[in-house]
């Protein structure tokens, strides 16, 4: 794999393997540790983040490698007015892999084309967030074991969120997955999705509440209602609440039900929630910090140097 713009780059075959890859680095992190010697990260990110980018940077260091980048846009030549473009082929020139973040939907696909290194989608606009899906897998499979035969509620902005459309992407190609989408008529899931959806034959309904449909589920995917997607502010302030899990509600949902977020959150879960133990979103956060890994030494071409 050259690079990773979307997690439909990836077969089953390829999540299975990082999945597995990312297992063993838990189970035996000392081995990995002098692997990535000598190679460097660059951490491109035009936008704001705090688990990608830094997820990404603990990854290559505990690999034994090195990491440059910038955390703004306003801190590299961007704000001088260079393109996407000429920065990758900059960076190109100093680092053997690079992970970018943009707004732009679309940006790394354009960035892709003039890369000489392997370039990985740290999240672009509304559209797709791969790494964060491969997260999510991690934690789905760590939490229950497998893939298959799972209800799965989305919870939230079904509308912008582009964490929601990956994995929706990711997890419909497995066997009775069905799908809850529960979402404000204004955040519904869009359109395109749906027909997507219906073409992979994926089992899904709509639902705008959460109470009704929560005692059902397997996982919870609880998503933040994102300002910063918003064209109209009183529209966010009107939305913004409309779901907060909270431990009244926790109370009819089942034992194993795991509950996930991709994070930051803002309201939609309430902090007591926190110490459930069906809450599983700060171990979502650590899993990310291994399926990167796991991605980081595959696309370096590394991947088999402990187990050969
Ligand atoms: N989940 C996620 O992408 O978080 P950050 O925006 O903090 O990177």
């Amino acid at each position: 794999m050259k690079n990773l713009i979307s997690i439909t780059d990836l077969t089953r075959e390829d999540i299975y393997k990082l999945v597995e890859l990312a297992e063993d680095i838990i189970a035996h992190p000392k081995d990995y540790q002098e692997i990535c010697h000598g190679k460097k990260l660059a951490t491109l990110f035009f936008e704001p983040s705090t688990r990608t980018r830094l997820s990404f940077e603990a990854a290559m260091l505990e690999l034994g490698g090195s990491v440059l980048g910038f955390s703004e846009a306003a801190s590299s030549s961007a704000a001088k007015g260079e393109s996407v473009s000429d920065t990758i082929r900059t960076v190109g020139c100093y680092a053997d892999i690079i992970a970018m973040r943009h707004p732009k939907e679309g940006a790394p696909v354009a960035a892709a084309v003039k890369s000489t290194v392997p370039l990985i989608n740290a999240g672009d606009g509304g559209h797709f967030h791969p790494t964060q899906t491969l997260t999510d897998l991690l934690t789905i499979y760590r939490e229950k074991g497998r893939f298959r035969d799972l209800t799965i509620g989305l919870c939230g902005d079904l509308k912008f969120g582009r964490t929601v459309h990956s994995l929706i992407e990711a997890m419909m190609r497995y066997e009775n997955v069905n799908f809850v989408l529960i979402a404000p008529e204004e955040l519904r899931l869009p359109d395109y999705m749906k027909e997507k959806m219906k073409q992979a034959n994926a089992s899904f309904r709509e639902t705008r509440r959460l109470e009704d449909v929560i005692a059902d589920l397997d996982i919870l995917y609880m998503t933040r209602v994102q300002r910063e997607r918003f064209f109209n502010e009183e529209d966010y302030i009107r939305l913004k609440d409309t779901y907060i899990l909270d431990a009244e509600k926790m109370r009819l949902a089942r034992e194993d039900l795991a509950v996930l977020h991709p994070l930051p959150r803002v309201n939609e879960i309430a902090v007591e929630v926190d110490d459930d133990p069906r809450a599983a979103y700060f171990r979502q956060v650590k899993n990310g910090k291994y399926i990167r890994m796991a991605l980081l030494l595959t696309m370096l071409g590394l991947s088999k140097e402990v187990r050969a």
